[in-house]
């Protein structure tokens, strides 16, 4: 059991690192040029031996949820479904005309929003369009974000037939008042529903999103939320840490205040107790958040050494090229990333006049390289070795809060390597933070980001 003390010592705001440099410390814009030649660059070094991803953003909700951190647009119009798609396709050419062969693709991923909101004769003419410009790769995974409340048996059909064997359901918490405050009512029997027919219809990978630290919350909540979901034997948990950000535009998290949140210690017992609870049922704790059944690939990709993280999460492979389609949504090239504009006018318009649509990116520096990958190893096998003159600039007072991770029992230093401890894995985020040049010499003295508890 981790002391309230160290859980209030380490419990500041920071980056969740599905990038590094975090996108605040975002400072070399590519040109269009520059972002073209990293595009064709990684393509013709990749391609053939790893395959593409490929994201897709679906900004569309219903309704506000309001702990929600997403970028989305609340509409109950379904007329805009049409010209995003339209808007679409036409980014997804644009990325075609840099490519000198057909795109071999690995992993797809819609998320969103709510991907399920579009409907499946929409979705069917997206992604047959899009695979029928490109080739499958032999393992590809392709998975979306399903909402429950409009996740149809057309829709897993139709997806399914295009090839789509995962989905993601997003459940949050199965209590009756948080689902209220969180304006997200969803009984267990509409999830039974959709989870009953994914697997009829032969869905092999089911995962549900599920946060801790929502208003409302307590150990009596979680507990039962966790026996309703193994009920279910999802093949797949995220069990993310509420963020509580919000200065957020669109977000509906002003509905309630901080004294409904369970903050410091009490936040994370809910997490100890579902992880307990998790094991109990028999999965693997992955990286920071998510859980797995032993034999999920996953698991394995834990095992193994090639577990990877990304915008989406943690992947069970790394490809070095992944394009982000969709307003919002992020491109990464390895060498760069670029994000498309977040507004869905700015980004239709953009992509209209034959701009790829983004409105600000990062080229890495060498340095940055380094950092990322060591983050990235932290992140995924809770271990990394640095290079040997990592530290020679490192400020005294750097390396004495290096050490103080060390004396607090997070972390073992051995020559060059650094290795995660048990009690360490609840503070990940806080190691990551010592080993971020760019956080260390520019703290923000704003809000903006979520705390690491
Ligand atoms: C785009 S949503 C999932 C798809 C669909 N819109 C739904 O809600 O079912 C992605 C996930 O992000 C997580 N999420 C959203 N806002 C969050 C926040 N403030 N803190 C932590 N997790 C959050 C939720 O678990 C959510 O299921
Ligand atoms: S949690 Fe999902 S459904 Fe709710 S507002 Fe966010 S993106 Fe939309």
């Amino acid at each position: 059991m981790l002391s309230t003390e160290l859980i209030q010592k380490y419990n500041v705001q920071g980056p969740r690192y599905t990038s590094y440099p975090t996108v605040p410390y975002w400072s070399k814009n590519p040109t269009p040029q520059e972002w073209i030649e990293h595009v064709q660059s990684v393509f013709r070094q990749s391609n053939a031996e790893e395959g593409i991803s490929l994201y897709i953003h679906l900004p569309y909700c219903e309704s506000l949820c309001t702990f929600c951190a997403c970028n989305k647009r609340i509409t109950i119009n379904h007329a805009v479904e049409k010209p995003y798609i339209e808007a679409l396709l036409k980014e997804w050419n644009l990325y075609l005309s840099l490519m000198d062969e057909k795109p071999i693709i690995k992993e797809i991923h819609l998320g969103g929003g709510t991907p399920t909101f579009f409907q499946p004769e929409n979705l069917h003419f997206l992604l047959s369009t899009i695979l029928n410009s490109s080739e499958k790769h032999e393992e590809a995974a392709y998975g979306f974000e399903a909402h429950p409340k409009n996740t149809s048996k057309e829709h897993l059909s139709t997806l399914y037939d295009l090839g789509f064997r995962r989905l993601s359901l997003g459940i949050q918490d199965f209590d009756p008042e948080v689902q209220r405050i969180i304006n997200r009512v969803q009984p267990f029997e509409m999830v039974e529903e959709v989870v009953n027919n994914a697997r009829a219809i032969g869905y092999e990978s089911i995962n549900f999103d599920l946060i801790y630290g929502l208003p409302k919350q307590n150990l009596a909540s979680v507990e039962m939320t966790i026996d309703l979901i193994n009920r279910l034997v999802p093949d797949r948990i995220a069990f993310y840490s509420y963020a509580h950000v919000p200065w957020i535009k669109g977000g509906g998290q002003r509905l309630f205040t901080e004294a409904d949140l369970p903050k410091d210690a009490e936040k994370r017992q809910l997490y100890e107790t579902g992880k307990q609870m998790f094991e109990a049922a028999g999965y693997v704790e992955i990286g920071m958040d998510h859980f797995a059944k032993k034999e999920d690939d996953l698991s394995k990709a834990m095992v193994n050494g090639t577990l990877h993280r990304n915008f989406m999460g943690y992947t069970t492979f790394h490809t070095s090229m992944m394009i982000g389609l969709g307003a919002s949504s992020i491109s990464d090239m390895w060498t760069a990333f670029a994000q498309n504009e977040k507004k869905v006018e700015d980004y239709i318009q953009k992509v209209t006049t034959g701009e790829i649509p983004f409105f600000r990116g990062h080229i890495l520096t060498n340095e940055e390289l380094v950092v990322r990958q060591l983050i990235l190893d932290i992140m995924c096998q809770f271990e990394t070795e640095f290079p040997d003159d990592f530290f020679h600039d490192w400020t005294k007072k750097r390396k004495a809060q290096l050490m103080e991770l060390e004396e607090d029992g997070l972390i073992e230093l051995k020559g060059n390597r650094l290795k995660v401890t048990e009690k360490g894995k609840a503070f990940v985020r806080n190691i990551c933070m010592i080993i971020d040049d760019l956080l260390w010499n520019d703290q923000p003295q704003t809000a903006i980001f979520s705390k690491t508890i």
